[in-house]
């Protein structure tokens, strides 16, 4: 199964040699490890990305999905080379933060106020402690196969089986206030939240990490009613769908309006970021002039609102604000899941293609895919299969995770994408 990737790569494999002397895995963050040894990146261009052997991917992975107008476009690029010459790090206040956060209030539902951090993690850690200051209640609500980050609070039921921790060192104190619910399942939650008193409940309109599966819009709007009757803060951690599935992310597509959004990726225009925002009420527990200790919840960084990842946020966000290319990329996600199942189907390979707007992945299973549980009876050792196949042929998915789309993805990009599919499952359907 190896053989045509390593017979591609020799550089690489050198060059991991060497990581894994001082890079634990021999990578900067573990999901980024592969079987036999990831390739290494030299530059990266459009819907490309170009390793140090010289091979040439087209990229379905985009920088864990942050990359919506693909690598370096020219007017965020513009924007960035502008602001570097007069700025990388400020460290006071400027006006970048201010046209940022009208941008989001513009564009996004639920965000009357926002605080920027510099990852998604930050942001999510970060809401879950201002909705437990807002209500004075201690427990989350998070669900089976949602990611979240490494946050010790959120890093819960993340992979099946779900009772075993996700690291070492999550402290029981950490957890006892987390409770990891069903997806897609509200008997479930209210089980679950019945005898609780809950200060929030996160969660991602469409699972990302955990299998590429969008919420039922019912589930959804029924969790909106049930965190109403029962006083709980809703936040949805838009770090994926943000700025992806419509131009005011998964609460618009879905019409479900949280009270604390979370977001991360796109929002950076390429460049480190995270953020947190939400109904006005809420986020003023943040102001310091309004509340004192022990009243007030803390935020803070030290690159919070780095004034060139502000830059290049506003420069993807105005490009992405009037919904056509949104609408574009979306139409063209919907004929992807359709062509890839009716590929592998043709073949006689039982799959679901799951995803919403330009996100998708494959799962070889019969069974309809609703929730991680799912994912995980799904024929796992295929799905590497097929994505080190698509790598070995210039088509890069990282192994098991789900593909996203962006502006620079060309109609012979999606074509490749759809021979090189083929290709692969004649071979397996043999
Ligand atoms: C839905 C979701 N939330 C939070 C995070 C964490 O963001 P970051 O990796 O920027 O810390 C991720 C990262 O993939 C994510 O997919």
């Amino acid at each position: 199964m190896f053989d045509p990737y390593i017979s591609k790569t020799q550089s690489s494999k050198d060059l991991y040699e060497r990581a894994k002397k001082f890079l634990p895995a021999g990578v900067s963050y573990a999901i980024r490890y592969f079987e036999p040894y990831p390739f290494y990146t030299v530059r990266a261009r459009g819907s490309k990305l170009y390793d140090v052997d010289g091979n040439e991917y087209i990229d379905f992975w985009l920088g864990h999905t942050a990359l919506i107008l693909g690598h370096s476009p020219p007017a965020v690029m513009n924007a960035v080379k502008k602001q570097i010459e007069i700025g990388t790090h400020f460290g006071t206040s400027h006006e970048l933060e201010i046209e940022l956060a009208e941008q989001v209030a513009k564009m996004v539902p639920s965000a009357e106020m926002i605080r920027f951090t510099n990852s998604g993690t930050e942001a999510n850690m970060y809401a879950a402690r201002l909705a437990r200051a807002y209500t004075g209640r201690n427990k989350i609500v998070k669900f089976e196969g949602g990611w979240h980050g490494g946050y010790d609070a959120l890093h819960v039921g993340v992979k099946h089986p779900f009772d075993i921790p996700e690291s070492a060192g999550l402290t029981n104190g950490a957890l006892q206030d987390t409770i990891v619910a069903p997806f897609n399942n509200l008997e479930g939650v209210k089980e679950k939240v019945r005898d609780e008193t809950v200060a929030a409940i996160v969660i991602e309109p469409m699972l990302g990490a955990g299998g590429c599966i969008p919420a039922e819009k019912e589930f959804l709007k029924e969790l909106r009613d049930l965190c109403d009757e029962k006083g709980i803060l809703l936040i949805f951690d838009e770090v994926v769908t943000g700025f992806r599935l419509a131009p005011g992310g998964g609460q618009q597509y879905y019409s479900v309006i949280p009270d604390i959004t979370v977001f991360g990726k796109i929002l950076g225009g390429g460049f480190p970021i995270g953020a947190f925002c939400g109904r006005r009420d809420v986020m003023e527990r943040l102001n310091t002039l309004i509340y004192e200790r022990p009243r007030y919840s803390f935020h803070g960084g030290t690159f919070s609102a780095n004034p060139v990842s502000m830059t290049a946020g506003l420069a993807t966000l105005k490009l992405l604000e009037d919904g056509h290319l949104i609408n574009k990329m979306n139409n063209v996600g919907e004929k992807i899941r359709e062509q890839i199942k009716e590929i592998f189907e043709a073949n006689g390979i039982d799959v679901q293609v799951t995803g919403a707007g330009s996100l998708f992945s494959a799962h070889f299973t019969r069974e309809e895919v609703k929730d991680t549980r799912a994912v995980f009876r799904a024929d796992r050792k295929k799905l590497v299969e097929y994505h080190l196949s698509l790598i070995a042929n210039g088509v890069f998915f990282l192994p098991t995770h789900m593909g996203a789309l962006s502006t620079a993805h060309s109609e012979a990009d999606i074509q490749k994408l759809f021979s090189e599919t083929e290709k692969y499952a004649k071979l397996c359907g043999k």
